[in-house]
């Protein structure tokens, strides 16, 4: 699965190159329409030294064509870190944003659209964690990095959920709070010995799977392999083959080569991996997420054209942020 890529290796490509890795996604009628912006966001990019960083959860013509490093939560905080380019675009949600000028506070980053939020992000404020913080005064608080930069700064540590049971392990704390994926928590308790508090955030997208779901895909696809992601339910990750973060899906889908296979994901994710395996089956019982699906090509354009939206972090709040942030990275 494509998860890096050169900064240059888009750009370098002539347009019947990039086509050729989304025709059998993209019909040909629909081609020119998008190709014009990507022409036009390739020159850019060049103009600008802007990199372009997308998650995962992109449609196919962001991911496949535009995207200089595609990849989880995790990796795009690392290559955030790693890029020289002026300017870093988050084709992904605002959290990602924020999470790539904490690490770069004298870059630009641009946002294509600010509204691209996320449930778990908008399910706990600063306030929250300080009211934590009294009630167990003692206990680190490990924060999922699909949150503000102020509540990240309220936190002792961040995790992804490629990560979460090293990080809280690493800790070497008999008791610690995981917030806001409740599910996520859970899910990384039942991997581990120590004890883990959660909150009662959801990610929108995940929380709709049930192992219902699982238990039909296997009646109506014999010899289906499921792969779900740690935000889904525990009772989801019980009755599947497999969990991981998307980056980790990915690998799994490139090692094992699962002859039909079905990822419990945001829709994009399973359109993407196929793509780069056509010999698979792919099954697609998948949800949209409401806020990645915000951001477009014409939106990439623009952004690029106009330098909007800039995304800006309190520098108290940054400071202390990037420490949660940065304490992750060193350790997972
Ligand atoms: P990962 O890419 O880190 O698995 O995160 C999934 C997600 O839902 C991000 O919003
Ligand atoms: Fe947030 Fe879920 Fe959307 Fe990821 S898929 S951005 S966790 S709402």
């Amino acid at each position: 699965m494509r998860q890096t890529a050169s900064p240059t290796t888009a750009t370098a490509l002539p347009l019947s190159e990039l086509y050729r890795r989304v025709e059998r996604h993209i019909p040909p009628f629909e081609w020119p329409i998008l190709a014009d912006d990507i022409a036009a966001i390739l020159e850019l990019k060049n103009e600008r030294n802007a990199v372009i960083l997308a998650h995962n959860y992109q449609t196919p013509e962001i991911f496949h064509t535009v995207a200089d490093i595609v990849g989880d939560s995790l990796a795009l905080a690392r290559e955030a870190a790693r890029t020289d380019a002026d300017i870093i675009m988050l084709a992904g949600v605002h959290f990602m944003a924020e999470t790539a000028k904490l690490l770069n506070p004298g870059k630009t980053v641009l946002i294509p659209d600010l509204k691209a939020g996320c449930s778990l992000a908008a399910s706990i404020t600063a306030a929250d964690i300080r009211l934590l913080r009294e009630r167990y005064p003692s206990m680190p608080i490990v924060t999922y990095v699909n949150t503000s930069a102020a509540v990240k700064a309220e936190s002792d540590i961040c995790c992804t959920s490629s990560n979460a049971k090293k990080i809280v392990e690493a800790l070497g704390a008999p008791r610690v709070i995981m917030l806001p994926d409740e599910y996520l928590a859970r899910n990384t308790a039942a991997q581990t010995k120590v004890e883990i508090i959660a909150w009662k955030g959801h990610c929108e997208v995940h929380e709709r799977f049930t192992a219902g779901d699982i238990r039909s895909l296997r009646e109506s696809h014999p010899g289906i392999t499921v792969l779900a992601h740690p935000e889904c339910p525990p009772e989801v990750i019980a009755e599947c083959d497999f969990s991981g973060a998307t980056a980790a899906m990915a690998d799994f889908v490139d090692k094992k080569r699962p002859p039909r296979v079905a990822l419990l994901i945001e829709c994009a994710m399973s359109d993407n991996v196929a793509l780069q395996y056509p010999e698979l089956e792919f099954v697609r019982p998948c949800n949209l997420c409401p806020h990645m699906k915000r951001i477009t090509l014409p939106k990439i354009r623009r952004t690029l054209e106009t330098m909007t939206h800039e995304v800006t972090v309190d520098p108290e709040i940054a400071e202390r942020a990037r420490h949660t942030v940065e304490r992750m990275m060193a350790m997972g």
